[in-house]
């Protein structure tokens, strides 16, 4: 696979002078020339997991999420044959985990919030949280979520990642090694 990181930074000056003082990492954008290069940065991904972790898929129908969470799943699960259909009729699917319980969400046709309650929203966020059309969530969207924006150029897709602090920068150094 190849893939290609551009790092956007924030910049900030110190009062009155214009020195620049510091520049702190915000979002880091990855090309994902192939199936592999996805499935790739989804392994990345769940080597970096943690219990209690929220992971955001956003992009249009088609951009890669659900490729992107059963190449995650399958690795946390550590079953490369693990079964990951996508939960756009269930909205939920559950795992069992070496990290605990993951429950993978897609909120497509999410009926509201009180819907999601009833799916368990609650209980799913004391484990790992992986959610398409995470824009659904609103006021219930994890603040400290790994975010991932997917989105199709042509038969490439871009990936936008924001979030996890320098955790972030392991798991791209990760995504970007050969398999
Ligand atoms: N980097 C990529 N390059 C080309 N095709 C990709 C890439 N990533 C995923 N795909 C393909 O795009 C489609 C994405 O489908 P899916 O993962 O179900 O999208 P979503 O869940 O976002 O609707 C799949 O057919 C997959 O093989
Ligand atoms: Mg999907």
């Amino acid at each position: 696979m190849s893939a290609a990181i551009v790092t956007t930074a924030a910049l900030w000056r110190d009062g009155g002078c214009g020195t620049l003082a510091r520049v702190t990492p915000t979002s880091h954008s990855v090309t994902l020339d192939d199936l592999a290069a996805t499935e790739a940065l989804g392994r990345a991904v769940a080597a970096a997991l943690r219990p209690g972790d929220a992971v955001l898929l956003d992009g249009p129908l088609g951009a890669g999420k659900t490729t992107l969470a059963r190449a995650l799943l399958r690795a946390a699960c550590r079953d490369p044959a693990l079964e990951v259909p996508s939960p756009s009729y269930t909205l939920v699917q559950h795992y069992d985990s070496p990290l605990g319980p993951i429950r993978h969400f897609d909120l497509w046709r999410l009926d509201g919030p009180a819907a999601l309650e009833e799916l368990g929203w609650d209980e799913a966020r004391e484990g790992i949280v992986l959610v398409e059309w995470p824009d659904r969530l609103g006021a219930l969207r994890p603040a400290d979520a790994l975010g991932i924006a997917l989105r199709p150029a042509g038969e490439r897709r871009h990936a936008s990642l924001a979030g996890w602090g320098g955790r972030l920068d392991t798991l791209l150094a990760l995504a970007m090694r050969p398999a």
